[in-house]
């Protein structure tokens, strides 16, 4: 009995190991994080815009029409990426970003109608709305609001999907992603590679063009001296 009590913690041991290493997340993972929206053809060097939303945030939803607004008075210049970062004491915010990467999953135009859907029923996923509810009824709620958005005829797909462990994974990376840059609330505001001031606070549209029109002037600047004669006056300008 003793002799053997050193072999059976030996094996027990290299079990959990195995369990933990087979449920780890290895990062970076195969895929790039966030959900690009489709506004028509953009330029080879566009403004890159990444916007972390939480989908039951109400300053995230705030934010979404005026940069919409932008989005489409720039239109090929700009283009968007979006990620996901479910807030922790947001209780319905994780189970509302998997639902986001199961309609992108399943049909990838449904997930800025989602988002949106997600933005007009939003207080029903508020924490003292749902406080009394199970995980399970929340979960039939955001499958319901899904099948509008992601089409009826993927209601029992989107149902399974909820099941299969991929997207749970998803949602996780966007959450590591997100806090990886970062980014520690919603909405922030990532433009060129730079974080905008003020996370945690919507901005207007007014906010977005002072930001977006001295980038597309400084972009078209560069642009005309390369294109131009001058182009050696611009290579010693840069020198
Ligand atoms: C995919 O989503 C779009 C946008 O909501 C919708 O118009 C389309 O019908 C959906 N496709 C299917 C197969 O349901």
């Amino acid at each position: 009995m003793q002799k053997q009590l050193p072999t059976n913690t030996a094996i027990l041991a290299f079990l959990c190991s195995f369990i933990v290493i087979s449920n780890a997340q290895s990062l970076p993972p195969a895929w790039a994080d966030g959900f690009v929206y489709e506004n028509g053809p953009v330029d080879p060097n566009p403004i890159v815009i990444e916007a972390f939303f939480d989908p039951v945030c109400s300053d995230s939803r705030d934010s979404w029409a005026p940069l919409k607004l932008a989005l489409t008075h720039y239109g090929s210049r700009v283009s968007l990426l979006l990620h996901l970062l479910p807030l922790p004491y947001h209780d319905n915010a994780y189970v509302a970003s998997r639902a986001l990467h199961i309609a992108n999953m399943l049909n990838s135009s449904s997930t800025f109608p989602l988002l949106e859907q997600f933005f007009k029923y939003q207080d029903k996923f508020y924490n003292d709305q749902t406080k009394k509810l199970s995980k399970a009824s929340i979960e039939k709620e955001v499958i319901e609001i899904a099948a509008v958005a992601v089409g009826n005829s993927l209601h029992a797909q989107f149902q399974a999907a909820f099941g299969d462990t991929r997207t749970d994974l998803k949602t996780r990376v966007s959450f590591k992603f997100s806090t990886s840059r970062g980014i520690y609330g919603t909405p922030a505001f990532i433009v060129n590679g730079f974080v905008l001031p003020g996370v945690g606070s919507p901005m207007d549209y007014n906010g977005w063009r002072k930001i977006i029109d001295p980038l597309v002037a400084a972009e078209k600047v560069e642009g005309d001296e390369f294109d131009s004669k001058n182009f050696e006056r611009s290579v010693y300008l840069y020198k």
